[in-house]
């Protein structure tokens, strides 16, 4: 019983003294290169994006007030970082032509097949769950982006040819 009572001890320890030890937090409110500066985004998409989306695809990530307790602020962390680094709206207008048209593409096929947004998020986030009438505004308007794309640039700047 000894053991066990000291064990619980150093983990009790090891638990405060992470707490000390946090990643910055993922938050800015610069949408100087938001993809809406580049493609229209209606407002029902915005409605879905902002609820679903941007919290692992923006520069801004709306916190729960448990992401301040450690373990879980740095797997959330991870899973930012991990989903900004494939596809970051706030930073789209940097994307080149092809990585823009293709990002749509995963857009498309990644909620098609329900991939996004992630299991994990929706299980604590429940309204980001998207009903069959979201997931067709969300295809519908990265097509749409993928559209205008097509029609203001020759389509060799937009898909690799196949050889
Ligand atoms: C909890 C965080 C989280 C949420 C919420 C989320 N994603 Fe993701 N997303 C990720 C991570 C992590 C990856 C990369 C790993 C993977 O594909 O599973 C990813 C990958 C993607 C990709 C693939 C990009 C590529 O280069 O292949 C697309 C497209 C995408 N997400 C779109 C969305 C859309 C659209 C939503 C909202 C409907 C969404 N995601 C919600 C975390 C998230």
């Amino acid at each position: 019983m000894k053991i066990f009572k000291r064990i619980l001890l150093i983990l009790l320890i090891a638990f405060v003294a992470i707490q000390f030890v946090r990643p910055a937090k993922n938050v800015s409110t610069d949408k100087t290169k938001h993809i809406s500066t580049l493609y229209a985004v209606p407002a029902d998409v915005n409605t879905i994006l902002t609820k679903a989306c941007n919290d692992c695809h923006t520069n801004n990530t709306v916190y729960p007030w448990y992401a301040s307790v450690q373990p879980v602020t740095w797997w959330l962390d991870d899973h930012i970082k991990e989903g900004k680094s494939h596809l970051n709206f706030d930073d789209y207008s940097t994307y080149s032509l092809r990585k823009q048209y293709h990002k749509m593409e995963e857009v498309v096929e990644q909620v098609k097949e329900k991939e996004m947004p992630l299991n994990s998020y929706t299980w604590v986030h429940r309204d980001a769950k998207l009903t069959d009438d979201e997931r067709v505004a969300l295809t519908t308007w990265a097509q749409s982006v993928m559209d205008t794309m097509k029609a203001h640039y020759p389509i060799d700047s937009l898909i690799r040819k196949r050889k």
